[in-house]
């Protein structure tokens, strides 16, 4: 990938476009988020990895605890990973969390404790990718590096009318040139949290706010009459596969249950804790008292993808407390489980030992 700095602007982009987007953040835009009006990287960066996969909402009831623990890159870089995922448990994709912990190692001994200021360098960290990366960057240094994230993707391929298949790196690409064409000579922090804030809150995937936007006179799908036509991606024809861990945890007669979220697969229902993968579940649960064994995989297959799911049956001492890197849930007793709303995979697995241990 190309990390040329970015050029002039040229004239047919310097239309007012950014001027547009930086005005409407200042009178409309978010405004004090916790990790906002400052330039300290250390918090920036904690809060656009916390934001990755997250709702604002959520991160909010994270980032001050998370903080509170660890207030610098030093306390980060020190301490346990195990305390790490304990702040982090219930903000899912846990490899996030381990590539934070990973991130604040090497910015002590690489960087001497300082977040390098430039996003090319950032973008060379654990999970830092490079819209994360130019998003420091323009917040904290003021570089003029464009950023690319889900929200802006579908914010200036409307405006530009992009009609390149995002599925493609190529047009990817291509739009990350656009992107950087677009940025302004200076306020680059501001407009980058505008075109967020843009993505967030006016032009969202279903039911874009077109009335309320400050770009809607020079965007090309509003034009069109069929904003939500864009971003273009063609979905793969062949079926994803996904493979995720499963946690069940055991103590006396009891099992630990959580809530899945309100969207997405299994919206609502109660399941077991989901890993991003074996690894990550057999890495925690080396740290965990008690012992366990993996199941059988379960096989279920979603309208898009086939999903495996890898159980760990692990069996806590009775009085041990809950293990680190351990979602919110509930003990259950195996009958109050089987009365709950269950995913029917794990339905069935549920009987099929409720009818074993009989
Ligand atoms: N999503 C990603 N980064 C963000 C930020 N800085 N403010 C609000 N939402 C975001």
């Amino acid at each position: 990938m190309s990390r040329a700095a970015a050029p002039p602007l040229a004239p047919e982009r310097a239309d007012g476009f950014a001027e547009d987007v930086i005005a409407w953040q200042q009178r409309e835009g978010r405004h004090g988020l916790p990790w906002q009006g400052t330039r300290d990287a250390y918090r920036v960066w904690l809060s656009e990895v916390m934001l990755q996969q997250t709702q604002v909402a959520t991160v909010l009831a994270y980032y001050g605890r998370f903080l509170q623990r660890f207030p610098d890159v030093q306390s980060l870089a020190a301490a346990p990973l195990d305390d790490v995922l304990a702040l982090w448990s219930g903000l899912g994709y846990y490899s996030r969390a381990r590539n934070l912990h990973r991130c604040a190692q090497a910015v002590v001994a690489e960087h001497g404790g300082r977040f390098p200021g430039q996003a090319a360098a950032l973008a060379q960290l654990p999970g830092i990718g490079r819209s994360t990366a130019a998003a420091i960057a323009a917040f904290c240094f003021g570089e003029r590096v464009a950023i690319l994230d889900g929200n802006v993707k579908r914010v200036l391929s409307r405006v530009l009318g992009f009609e390149d298949d995002l599925a493609r790196a190529s047009a990817i690409e291509a739009l990350w040139a656009e992107a950087t064409a677009l940025l302004p000579a200076r306020e680059v922090g501001v407009y980058t949290q505008g075109l967020m804030d843009l993505g967030a809150t006016l032009c969202t995937q279903r039911a874009p706010a077109c009335l309320h936007c400050p770009v809607a006179p020079r965007c090309v799908a509003r034009r069109e009459g069929r904003p939500e036509r864009y971003p273009v991606k063609t979905r793969r024809l062949k079926r994803g596969r996904r493979t995720h861990a499963l946690l069940w945890l055991r103590q006396g007669t009891r099992w630990w249950l959580v809530q899945r979220p309100a969207t997405g697969v299994w919206a609502g229902l109660w399941s077991l804790p989901e890993y991003d993968s074996a690894d990550t579940l057999q890495l925690l649960a080396d740290g965990w008292r008690g012992e366990g064994e993996w199941l059988e995989p379960v096989q279920h297959a979603l309208t898009h993808f086939d999903w495996t799911l890898q159980p760990l049956a692990w069996t806590l001492p009775p009085r041990a407390a809950l293990p680190a890197g351990v979602p919110e849930g509930r003990w259950c007793e195996p009958v109050e489980a089987l009365a709950l709303g269950l995913p029917a995979p794990i339905r069935k697995l549920f009987e099929a030992v409720a009818t074993s241990d009989n």
